[in-house]
């Protein structure tokens, strides 16, 4: 640990403050060429592809040593060194029953805990084998069907597994590769290249002078900004190239500050030169088109083509680097065809290889496998998924009643205002600010007089001082990360000299949880909620903004191992203490992270940090969020107005055209930066905000369905032109416009200065209507320019949806809970359309005991009709009572035949009703390219129940 002089912690402080100048510090991240085991491995496969058709992979599968059972394949690779030596590498490979193959190799003499350790350390000296304990929702079912045909003469092992037998995993012995085919096609390729390394375990011996041998450079001690990692078990980094024969498009492996179709990495025009790098990091003022590792990562890749998408999930917590490089090539030159590959190469520094291969063969099939296996969307309160008001900071209690009370005023809604750091006494978490915020529980009480709610942050780093119990308690009880000799950890954050929670520790968890119950964190009600900062974690005196890779966890593990998966284990942590806060009442968490893993879907919310304010950012923040959806982590947004730096009124108010369709819509700011709530902006600025917000209110019920969707299917909540339109090859890269769910709600946000209008791209050649005013617009494959002056937000409906929303203007969404709804019905060009609903109690966990509403809404046939498509449970009946009285109120039929000129009413049939009654229906006639339109007032059916309106 560096001791860090009171001077250099001021610098460091100041630094943080500053206004920000326009880059980051570079210097602070280490690129590729710094990092001794990406290097070793870049050079692995730059030797491979020098040597072309000589170069063989020195990895071999020892035919005898294979054996099949309930799914799973067990057998021995070996590894021929540089010194002939052979080194015994144990291979799973597991057969799931969601449809994915697993493939695990580690290396026996580690496993057997046959290696020495350098420097007198004591930590374990197997691979890091746990990953799956955090990432993984559950121990993955073995699938029953898979089969083994084993051909030993041809030197291949065959196993067919998934959908009807459609898959096949077919294991070339020597050199060992592994491919993956669906209906006898190959998708994925391992070790394709035979760039497969597993760095096995050697002592250090000091070579003999001149004999170069290896390069050995990197192996042992390494130094980087002053810093020096001790790596007391050498070099043992893992590499793999896998193959996507006939794929242009690879997605996914967030959270970088790139476009959503990955770029090639290995130098040229519009490339990278650096590998897209997964080592999770508090970068402030982050670069964009960057490969640059941010604040979290999830090593789960798609790729896609026309009509077929897999996918590839590599489950490694350390230090990961992904190379890519794209190829075309003639099939025959005598003959059509261009056939493409993307080939990437993903190494670690440490851990077991462990991937899972997804095969499809749509992105909903991998989405849905993936979720299955790391956990779906948490469903969350429904109050997080309305506008969230932020800023570093509110500086009293009162500050905080007269944001509440302003909002109020000029009727704009809200639900929740954020608490960040300086609410704390002196950054000692779980207090407050005596002199700031005296009386919290009456800030708190006057926000749940309209259903509001308060954030309060809660970062991992403990305030090393006397007086603070919760520090004593971490030490006293031994719970702290620790560092390379064994003594708790002590580095620098926030508050100063800092020890860290380590959530690795079941005691801490409990211990850590405990903190939450109301009678230890005085000063909360149950309205307040957590964000969970910092935990990448950020340290601020060493390079790298984090902790050391020779620090400890707990059981003996290297951080090295575990580094991206700590901020999961913290977010998971403060999860379970939100649960149950008091005995016996248990609700929905919230809980923000800003550092995340695969897997942190199931217990939070995140955002893309410290952006600016910018319209750069602006942009950059919609193939970001779209990129985490894509990654099984929906539930993102992007600080709305830009963190750092003061947005001019427009760019401040596309924000906010652009945040309303963020999954999570929050405004935040720098302490350093102007005031910015909506409500200062002046006009036209305030009303035009206003009305953007309000229209995510409207369309609250769709949001919330599209979540239930996240929760039950782990399909992305907002989603790129490949997930809607699989099969338009001139979509695939498009990530500047997105869909809200299966809604076909289709935004295309403004993103540059002074526009006047976005041309919107249709894939197909369905009807589409503006949203407000019905403007068709129609032809597929191309660009349809859609005006949008500054209070004009371009948003579609693709015709064949019908979408439920809320019409009535509240000032939060719990005063919306029993307004009745509002059903948009886009006609398709066949004059149908369907959509869906989601209803319940929006905070409890009632809904898993089937207190909820579920209904499928189908138009055809001039007829529409609710149908019932949930399960019920013992809470149904309960819950459908109280949802007696909260009825449809209006019916908008958009695309509405002109032959209902003269149409007067409709009928209305409702489940249990004695007999029909009538409605009276207006007609609206086309005009110029505005559609007609037909509007049923007061319906008056309920919409929990089972109905037929006949038009
Ligand atoms: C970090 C967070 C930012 C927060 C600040 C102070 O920079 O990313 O959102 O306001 O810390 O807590």
């Amino acid at each position: 640990m560096l001791p860090c002089r009171p001077l250099s912690l001021l610098v460091i402080l100041v630094s943080f403050l500053m206004v920000p100048g326009v880059t980051v510090k570079k210097e602070n991240f280490k690129t590729c060429e710094q990092s001794g085991f990406c290097t070793r491995n870049r050079a692995y496969a730059d030797d491979a592809g020098a040597k072309g058709a000589l170069w063989t992979s020195p990895y071999e599968l020892d035919s005898a040593s294979i054996r099949f059972k309930n799914g799973q394949l067990h057998g021995t690779v070996l590894k021929t060194t540089t010194i002939n030596e052979k080194v015994r590498l144990p291979l799973t490979v597991s057969f799931l029953r969601c449809g994915a193959a697993r493939v695990v190799v580690d290396e026996e003499r580690r496993m057997k805990g046959e290696i020495e350790l350098r420097h007198g350390s004591t930590i374990r000296k197997e691979r890091y084998n746990e990953a799956g304990k955090w990432a993984l929702a559950r121990d993955p079912e073995l699938s029953e069907s898979a089969s083994l045909e084993i051909d030993k003469a041809a030197g291949y092992t065959k196993v067919s597994y998934g959908p009807d037998g459609r898959f096949a995993a077919i294991i070339r012995h020597t050199p060992f590769e592994v491919q993956f085919q669906r209906n006898g096609e190959i998708h994925v390729k391992l070790n394709d290249r035979g760039l497969l390394n597993v760095e096995q375990w050697r002592a250090k011996v000091d070579p003999p002078d001149g004999d170069s041998g290896e390069d050995q450079s990197t192996w042992w001690d390494e130094t980087f900004g002053g810093q020096t990692d001790s790596k007391p078990r050498g070099p043992e980094s893992i590499g793999l190239d896998i193959a996507f024969p006939g794929y242009d498009h690879v997605f996914g492996i967030p959270e970088h500050a790139d476009s959503i179709s990955l770029k090639e990495t290995r130098g040229g025009s519009g490339h990278h030169d650096d590998p897209y790098r997964m080592y999770n990091a508090d970068v402030f003022e982050y670069e964009l088109n960057s490969p640059m590792s941010i604040y979290g990562c999830i090593p789960f890749m798609q790729a896609h083509r026309k009509n077929s998408t897999v996918g590839v999930f590599w489950l490694n917590a350390a230090e990961t680097w992904v190379d890519i490089v794209k190829t075309k090539s003639s099939i025959n030159p005598l003959a059509v065809g261009i056939s493409s590959k993307t080939q990437t190469h993903w190494f670690s520094e440490s851990g077991q290889l462990d991937v899972f291969i997804f095969l499809g063969p749509t992105a909903q099939d991998v989405s849905r496998a993936y979720g299955e296996l790391t956990g779906y969307t948490q469903l969350p309160q429904h109050f997080a998924i309305a506008y969230h008001q932020s800023r570093w900071n509110y500086v009293t209690d009162e500050d905080v009643r007269d944001v509440d009370r302003k909002f109020d005023k000029y009727q704009i809604p809200y639900d929740v205002i954020w608490l960040d750091i300086e609410y704390t006494d002196g950054k000692r978490y779980f207090t407050f600010d005596p002199n700031n915020f005296p009386d919290p529980l009456g800030m708190e009480d006057q926000l749940d007089g309209s259903g509001r709610k308060v954030v309060l942050i809660i970062d991992p780093h403990l305030k090393n001082v006397p007086d603070y119990q919760v520090d004593h308690e971490l030490k006293s009880k031994g719970l702290g990360v620790k560092d390379k000799d064994g003594n708790l950890y002590e580095g620098w954050c926030w508050p100063g000299s800092s020890h860290w929670i380590d959530c690795f520790n079941p005691a801490a968890i409990s211990w850590w949880a405990h903190q939450f119950k109301y009678d230890k964190f005085k000063g909360t009600s149950p309205n307040c909620f957590i964000w969970n900062d910092m935990n990448e974690p950020s340290v601020f005196n060493l390079p790298e903004t984090t902790m050391p890779k020779h620090n400890i966890h707990y059981d003996g593990w290297e951080h090295r191992d575990v580094h991206n998966l700590y901020g999961l284990t913290y977010m998971s942590a403060t999860y379970h203490g939100l649960l149950e806060r008091k005995k016996g009442v248990v609700r929905r968490p919230f809980v923000l992270t800003r550092s995340f893993y695969a897997g942190a879907q199931r217990v939070g919310a995140t955002w893309t940090g410290d952006n600016l304010a910018r319209w750069d950012h602006l942009a950059a923040s919609i193939p970001m969020v779209l990129n985490n959806g894509i990654a099984g982590f929906p539930f993102v947004g992007a600080d709305v107005g830009g963190f750092f730096g003061n947005p001019d009124k427009e760019l401040l108010t596309r924000w906010y055209q652009t945040g309303i369709f963020y999954p999570f819509f929050r405004a935040h700011a720098h302490i350093d930066s102007r005031r910015r709530e909506p409500y200062l902006a002046g006009e036209p600025y305030v009303t035009i905000i206003t009305q953007a917000i309000r229209l995510r209110y409207q369309l609250l019920p769709a949001w919330y369905t599209t979540f239930y969707q996240a929760s039950v299917e782990g399909l992305p909540i907002v989603r790129p032109q490949y997930y809607i339109h699989p099969d338009d090859e001139h979509g695939f890269a498009i990530d500047d416009q997105l869909y809200i769910g299966s809604t076909g709600l289709l935004a295309k946000p403004v993103v540059t200065e002074g526009a006047a209008s976005v041309d919107i791209y249709l894939a197909d050649s369905e009807r589409y209507y503006d949203y407000f005013d019905y403007t068709i617009y129609q032809g597929a494959g191309r660009r349809h320019t859609v005006p949008a002056p500054l209070e004009k937000i371009p948003l579609l409906m693709q015709g064949g949806h019908i979408i439920p929303r809320k019409d009535r203007p509240r000032r939060s969404s719990a005063l919306m809970k029993w307004d009745p709804y509002t059903l948009v019905i886009a006609l398709g060009k066949d004059g149908e359309a369907e959509g869906s609903i989601y209803i319940d109690d929006g905070e409890s966990f009632d809904y898993q005991r089937g207190a909820y509403i579920h209904r499928n809404f189908q138009f055809g046939g001039s007829a529409l009709w609710s149908e019932d498509i949930g399960t019920k449970g013992p809470k149904t009946g309960e819950y459908l009572k109280t949802m007696a009285g909260v009825k449809v109120e209006k019916l908008v039929v958009v695309g509405a035949p002109q032959s209902w000129q003269d149409k007067l009413s409709v009928t209305v049939i409702e489940e249990d009703a004695k007999s029909s009654t009538t409605t009276s229906l207006q007609f609206h006639a086309a005009q110029g390219n505005k559609a007609a339109y037909a509007v049923v007032k007061n319906p008056n059916v309920a919409i929990g129940k089972s109905w037929k309106i006949e038009f």
